[in-house]
């Protein structure tokens, strides 16, 4: 898709897209996320050439919460390969992404590292091979984007006081015998993932070595073999947007991963990077907004990869 075409579309998206906010209602279970303001829209796209094009609050930073799921699911590929799939499943779980329900059914194995419970398994891979995971991780996202990236300590803080459910699955996952570091070191791995601060721009950029086959696009890097890209993808596709993940595989029709402070990220691949943030979240916990603005995208620009 032409430069041009894309400096108009994104604009008249934002249009179409915004008033969608109003029938969402933002994440309240801690007072950053509650205090948001509903009416911040942003839509990045960053090619693989590295042509960017954004829409809105693109510049404003907030926690990026799940999208670091992704991340630290790259880490911990790059540590252990496949070896990963030992301590988390890759089934869609089709039951909210804070259930613990399915975890006790599964007998403590996650059913995929997109839902909080496989996240906590992935923390645990990381801290038995790395002296600073959440560190990494921001590590990753840096280089990925090419700027420095922020942490919120007072999100931080406040995810791990209100991380009561995510508490009790890392505990679950204990007592089947599928945790092996402490709760306490878990939880604090999480909620450093959930605290990561980054902007609309950052994360389009950031999530474009998933549409390059593994390789960093700007430095030529390669972050994982493609094969496991792939894999990433398939993941996303299939699980980052929890129970709406078939909605949006529909609409979409792209790997996509959603955040509670109302981003989603997701990447076209062979062709772009892409992020929409709108507070507001429907029933799933996706935006409202934003899942309309990538669907509209990946519509207008033919970017599905069905
Ligand atoms: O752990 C939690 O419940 C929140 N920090 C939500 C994270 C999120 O964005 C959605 N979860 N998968």
């Amino acid at each position: 898709m032409r430069t041009l075409d894309l400096d108009a579309l994104l604009p008249e998206i934002a249009a179409q897209v915004q008033p969608l906010a109003r029938q969402g209602q933002q994440a309240d279970y801690i007072p950053a996320l509650a205090d948001a303001d509903p009416n911040r829209f942003a839509l990045a796209t960053c090619d693989l050439t590295g042509a960017e094009h954004a829409v809105g609050d693109a510049d404003v930073p907030f926690a990026i919460q799940s999208i670091a799921k992704v991340f630290s699911l790259t880490l911990a590929l790059q540590h252990v390969g496949e070896d990963l799939w030992k301590r988390v499943d890759r089934e869609p779980s089709g039951d909210p992404f804070n259930s613990l329900i399915q975890l006790e059914l599964d007998e403590g194995v996650p059913r995929n590292p997109m839902i909080n419970a496989g996240a906590l398994a992935v923390c645990d891979v990381l801290l038995e091979r790395c002296d600073d995971p959440d560190g990494e991780v921001r590590a990753l996202l840096s280089e990925l984007c090419g700027e420095p990236i922020g942490i919120d300590d007072e999100i931080r803080e406040a995810e791990r006081r209100a991380g009561h459910r995510n508490t009790a699955m890392a505990h679950l996952m204990s007592a089947f015998g599928n945790l092996h570091t402490s709760v306490e070191a878990v939880m604090s791995t999480y909620a450093g993932l959930c605290a990561v601060t980054m902007t609309t721009r950052q994360l389009a950029r950031a999530i474009r070595f998933l549409a390059n086959g593994g390789v960093d696009p700007k430095t030529g890097h390669r972050v994982v073999p493609e094969a496991l890209a792939r894999r990433i993808n398939a993941v996303m596709l299939t699980c980052g947007t929890y129970d709406s993940a078939g909605q949006f595989a529909y609409e979409v029709g792209l790997p996509c991963k959603s955040g509670v402070a109302g981003a989603i990220v997701a990447d076209a691949p062979g062709r772009l990077g892409m992020c929409a943030w709108s507070p507001p979240l429907d029933a799933s916990g996706n935006s409202r907004a934003g899942g309309a603005a990538l669907h509209l995208l990946a519509e207008r620009a033919k970017l599905s990869v069905f």
